[in-house]
């Protein structure tokens, strides 16, 4: 699988669908596979909800619930739910839709399709939401010329006819195609009187951590055009070459996340402003296709964890997107540490997914470091540094393919501050995943590590001691 696509709540359920090939572990028949949750955490997979044919493969997408019955596919008692998404055929891309009568589960594919037709090869990932114009409001789809670097706005009455309003881009990050973008509101610090728009955009190659990346802009939406708070220049012909652009220059820009594995990542529709989730695709394109996959398990690959956002203001003025993680866990373990030098176990032969949670204060230490090693001595190093005021992984690429290995970064604004919360589970036998949030989830590093199960857990500070330090550590079962 690979992208998250119409990630909708309605009635009480979660709805997650997801690109997929329902015949094999490479990237062909693609279709929307179907998961629900009652509460993000546990889920359970339906049977694949819309289907490729002759004529098109079922590529990105979202899906609202027509309240109000706009499109004439349901009642005003029992709206129906409308996915729009990109019928990909060679050479040609266009938005099309599907309706749902029964809460989400069997689609039919409208007999007017395709909706939104340009007549290009490359225009793809509508992402639709109601905005609220203080009158009857109206339907709006962001979707992307990928190779342009441009996000297009439409706006419908129906969600069938759709008519142009604006695009933006290229600008920023654009050293790769433009993919899969996402547009929504959120209060700063929780003022209903200060409400920002974020537009998600992912790009491939490009990203921060090279390959596919997802970086996003802050700024105002006024139903037809998005402003962004902090405009960049637009940038030359030559920067939309693969790549192109350096990591100095990729560092001022606002990113997801600064690992290599957080791609494609949307949010649900029908939550509350408050509580805005975001779930993404945990691979990159570099390397996707040859990630070890164990076909007796008939899958390759998986989400990152489901994301609260919230927007603060740093104390230079700017807007930063913070990250919190949805899941309920047991408090687990708590383990004080205090004034620690040299090394602390803290876990060891865990077989789950685990939580680690480390808190202190640098002290008189250079760097402290978090093991995360099998018994067979795979390992990977996550690391502060005090002098450079990152953290980064060291990603070894034993058994994984060329363009794996590397040592992903991200900067942080209080360097002397230790506040990690870890997220460690399992993809496969072979393959794990960390997810890294630090700066009260201003900071954010996701990425695949080759280690299998089981795993220990250790610590260690060099050049000094912490102080103050805690680790909280949970063993989440199955
Ligand atoms: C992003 C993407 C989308 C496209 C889909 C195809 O990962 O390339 O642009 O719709 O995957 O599976």
């Amino acid at each position: 699988m690979n992208d998250p696509n119409g990630l909708v709540f309605h009635d009480g359920l979660y709805h997650l669908y997801f690109q997929c090939n329902p015949q094999g572990v490479s990237h062909a028949n693609i279709s929307w596979g179907h998961a629900t949750s009652t509460d993000l955490t546990r889920w359970t997979e339906h049977d694949p909800a819309i289907l490729w044919d002759d004529e098109a493969q079922i590529f990105s997408g979202s899906v609202v619930v027509d309240h109000g019955n706009t499109s004439g596919f349901g009642t005003d008692q029992e709206p129906a739910l409308v996915a729009l998404y990109t019928a990909a055929a060679p050479g040609h891309q266009a938005q099309a839709l599907a309706y749902s009568t029964d809460g989400g589960y069997v689609w039919t594919k409208y007999q007017g399709n395709p909706v939104l037709d340009r007549g290009t090869s490359d225009f793809r990932d509508p992402k639709v939401f109601r905005y609220d114009d203080g009158g009857d409001g109206f339907w709006v789809m962001i979707a992307v010329e990928a190779q342009d670097r441009q996000v297009l706005f439409h706006r419908s009455d129906d969600l069938k006819t759709w008519t142009f309003l604006s695009s933006y881009g290229p600008a920023g990050p654009v050293g790769g195609v433009w993919e899969c973008p996402d547009m929504f509101p959120l209060a700063v610090d929780g003022d209903e009187d200060d409400v920002r728009w974020v537009l998600l955009i992912s790009l491939n190659p490009g990203g921060i951590a090279g390959g596919s990346g997802t970086h996003y802009v802050v700024g105002d939406f006024d139903g037809t055009v998005f402003h962004p708070s902090a405009p960049f220049a637009t940038p030359g012909p030559e920067s939309l070459t693969d790549g192109s652009q350096s990591r100095a220059e990729l560092e001022a820009f606002g990113w997801i996340d600064f690992g290599p594995d957080c791609y494609a990542g949307v949010t649900f529709d029908g939550l509350g402003r408050h509580d805005r989730t975001l779930i993404a695709w945990m691979d990159n394109w570099e390397y996707a296709g040859l990630i070890p996959a164990e076909e007796s398990e008939e899958h390759r690959s998986a989400m990152t964890l489901p994301r609260r956002l919230s927007l603060t203001r740093d104390q230079g003025g700017a807007e930063r997107l913070r990250q919190t993680p949805v899941i309920e866990v047991d408090p687990g373990e708590s383990i004080e540490l205090g004034r620690l030098a040299g090394s602390a176990v803290l876990g060891e032969g865990m077989t789950g997914a685990a939580r680690i949670r480390l808190a202190a204060a640098f002290g008189d230490a250079q760097s402290v470091e978090l093991r995360i090693e099998s018994s067979s001595g795979d390992g990977v190093v996550i690391r502060q540094d005090r002098a450079s005021g990152r953290i980064e992984l060291d990603r070894p690429g034993a058994g994984m393919p060329p363009g794996f290995p590397g040592t992903p970064s991200m900067l942080l604004a209080q360097p002397d501050e230790i506040g990690w919360d870890v997220w460690i589970d399992a993809l496969n036998e072979r393959v794990s995943s960390i997810e890294l949030f630090a700066q009260d989830g201003e900071k954010v590093l996701t990425a695949l590590i080759p280690t299998a199960s089981p795993r220990t857990y250790s610590l260690d500070v060099v050049g000094g001691a912490l102080s103050g330090a805690r680790a909280d550590v949970v063993d989440i079962e199955g």
